[in-house]
């Protein structure tokens, strides 16, 4: 396509100079007549136009195409990864080994499971013993946690780097793929039309057409010199434009009744003024380079056009006619066009080859779970459970990291945390479970693990995790969250609406009280666009979810402990002991002061 319309644009110049040479000689030695040199011109325009929107469907449905793949790529990818604290990509992993001589060195710890101890008169009880050194790893990793337990700094940091991440490689990267779309220009079809234009200049012109290419490009370096110059005064701009803005809206924001409070206007006034000043000076700056820029940029052909015809005239002593005239001086203006374009073109392809790049990182450098990573030996041995039916684990460790976890050396790693399961834990089906510890101790690590985000390692020949999932799993994570959605589709959560069953939750859940506090009752938008909800209305949101949700077992960390005593024992009553909860099995991580607090307010 590319070759025909490079082809099809030289038929352009080539008739000019041919029906030119025709008037000029007034026909003399012509073979071919010249409506056929009128008919190859219109039949060139054409041509050009034809195969050039031809040549811009085809890239822009594949970029569409190849955009909206890597999108769901990127998607699908972030559905396998590992959440771990740090990012995953090598990147951070660089960074955080960077940090390893500052930060506090956590040594292994083992919270080691007794195996099915204290049973609980209705529930099974599975207490996780706490291991020799996490009261030191408490005091460092978690003394950030409130009481409500809700963020953790290694949660907080791996939801901000690594939604960061993506939300940069679907933004940015994958537009930058936009701007690497002509990158078949600059390879082929550039090139080609440069060599084409030479060949015809040095046909018509003689040897002063390599002359005058050479001025060409020896001109061109000034716009480049001249962008890369007035790159640096646009950042430039940008910084002062960025501290004017700064300074208004620190004045505006927050410092504004002190500055009346004070007096401080004529001050600070000046201040703006000075700052708009400095912005001015270098926006007038970066005006007037444009300015030279633009005329820099008309002069170039016709500087290369007077030094050719020059040559042309002098040096070879040629004849400048109409028709050598004419139709070189279309090949000069496409050839200064096709460099222009040239390094315009390079860098935006250097760009998406950048964002290609990253996405190729972030597609292979992750870490994926156990269950989609590339099996090694150890992992060939998952999950042989003597009974599918069984929820448990036995004789396991598991970590966070699969590289750590293949070379554990305690005080080696900056964040080794290792669940180990020395016997067996088995949670009894269709009955409440609890799991009781201090903060840190791997509370949630342990439903991780059951659930298949941490990394496997067994301890034993009969070693298994396992946790049926036919009949459905609902997890409520720790950090309860809200879609921005109304409060009903927060809890139907995309499952049909059945009244009576959803009332029963709601009234189980406390949140009856809630939602007569709101105009719209369970109609009332909330998340980030809509209603703030308090952390407990969250929690009850979220556990409410998990409850409606028809899933045979239910795995709940620590919905108690964003509420106050009496919500929490009115779940406890009504919702963990009422009919929806029956005959499903109930996973329940709550911190040891729950119970205390709730029987002693009885
Ligand atoms: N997503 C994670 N990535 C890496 N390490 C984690 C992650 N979540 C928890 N940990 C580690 O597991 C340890 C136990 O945390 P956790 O299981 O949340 O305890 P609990 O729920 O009992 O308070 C912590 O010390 C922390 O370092
Ligand atoms: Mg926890």
């Amino acid at each position: 396509m590319l070759t025909l319309e490079v082809v099809a644009s030289f038929l352009t110049p080539v008739a000019v100079n041919r029906i030119l040479h025709h008037l000029e000689t007034g026909g003399e030695d012509a073979i071919i007549r010249p409506w056929f040199w009128i008919l190859t011109f219109f039949t060139g325009l054409v041509a050009t136009t034809l195969t050039s929107g031809r040549y811009f469907f085809v890239v822009l449905r594949l970029l569409a195409q190849v955009q909206s793949t890597l999108t769901q790529l990127i998607f699908e990818h972030a559905l396998r990864i590992r959440l771990k604290a740090d990012g995953g990509i090598s990147a951070d992993k660089k960074e955080n080994s960077k940090d390893k001589g500052g930060t506090v060195t956590l040594t292994e710890t083992g919270a080691t499971a007794g195996d099915e101890s204290a049973r609980a008169s209705a529930s099974s009880e599975a207490t996780l013993g706490e291991g020799p050194s996490s009261s030191a790893e408490r005091g460092t990793e978690t003394s950030s946690k409130g009481r409500s337990g809700k963020t953790t700094t290694a949660a907080g940091r791996k939801d901000s780097s690594m939604i960061g991440k993506i939300n940069n490689l679907i933004s940015t990267d994958i537009n930058s793929l936009e701007a690497g779309k002509n990158f078949i220009l600059v390879v082929w079809y550039t090139p080609l039309q440069i060599a084409v234009s030479i060949v015809f200049l040095y046909a018509v012109l003689g040897w002063s057409a390599l002359v005058g290419v050479g001025t060409m490009i020896i001109m061109l370096f000034i716009p480049g010199f001249i962008s890369k110059y007035s790159h640096n005064l646009q950042v430039k701009k940008m910084a002062k434009s960025d501290a004017r803005v700064g300074v208004i809206s620190e004045v505006m924001g927050s410092a504004i009744r002190m500055v009346k409070l004070f007096g401080w206007e004529r001050r600070i006034s000046e201040r703006i003024d000075q700052k708009r000043q400095e912005e001015l000076h270098a926006l007038r700056r970066f005006r007037v380079l444009s300015l030279v820029s633009t005329i820099v940029n008309n002069l170039i052909p016709l500087m290369t056009m007077v030094v050719t015809f020059t040559t042309y005239a002098l040096a070879m002593k040629g004849e400048l006619t109409a028709s050598r005239v004419f139709s070189s001086m279309t090949v000069f203006q496409t050839l200064q066009g096709h460099f222009r374009g040239c390094t315009l073109c390079i860098p935006w392809c250097i760009q998406a080859k950048v964002g290609l790049d990253r996405i190729t990182d972030f597609l292979h450098k992750t870490e994926l779970l156990d269950s989609y990573a590339e099996s090694t030996q150890e992992q060939n041995t998952l999950s042989v459970s003597p009974n599918p039916d069984i929820i448990g684990i036995r004789e396991a460790s598991f970590a966070w990291d699969s590289e750590q976890a293949a070379n554990v050396t305690p005080g080696s790693s900056w964040r080794s945390f290792k669940l180990c399961v020395e016997n067996e834990v088995v949670f009894k089906r269709g009955h409440i479970n609890l799991i009781i510890g201090p903060t840190g101790c791997g509370k949630t690590s342990l439903l991780m693990a059951l659930l298949g985000e941490m990394h496997y390692l067994p301890m034993g020949p009969d070693s298994y995790v396992n946790l049926p999932r036919e009949g459905g799993v609902a997890y409520h994570a720790q950090e309860s969250w809200v879609l921005n959605e109304t409060i009903r589709n927060n809890i139907l959560f995309g499952s049909p609406l059945e009244q009576e069953r959803y009332d029963k939750v709601l009234w189980q859940c406390a949140l009856e009280r809630d939602l007569s506090l709101f105009d719209a009752g369970d109609q009332t938008e909330v998340g980030e666009r809509g209603v703030t909800l308090s952390g407990g209305q969250k929690a009850r949101i979220t556990l409410a979810r998990a409850i409606y949700s028809k899933a045979e077992i239910l795995l709940l960390d620590d919905v108690l402990a964003a509420l106050d005593v009496h919500t929490a024992q009115s779940i406890a009553e009504e919702c963990l002991q009422g009919d929806l909860v029956q005959g499903r099995t109930v996973i329940l991580v709550v911190s040891p002061i729950v119970p205390l607090v709730l029987s002693a307010s009885k």
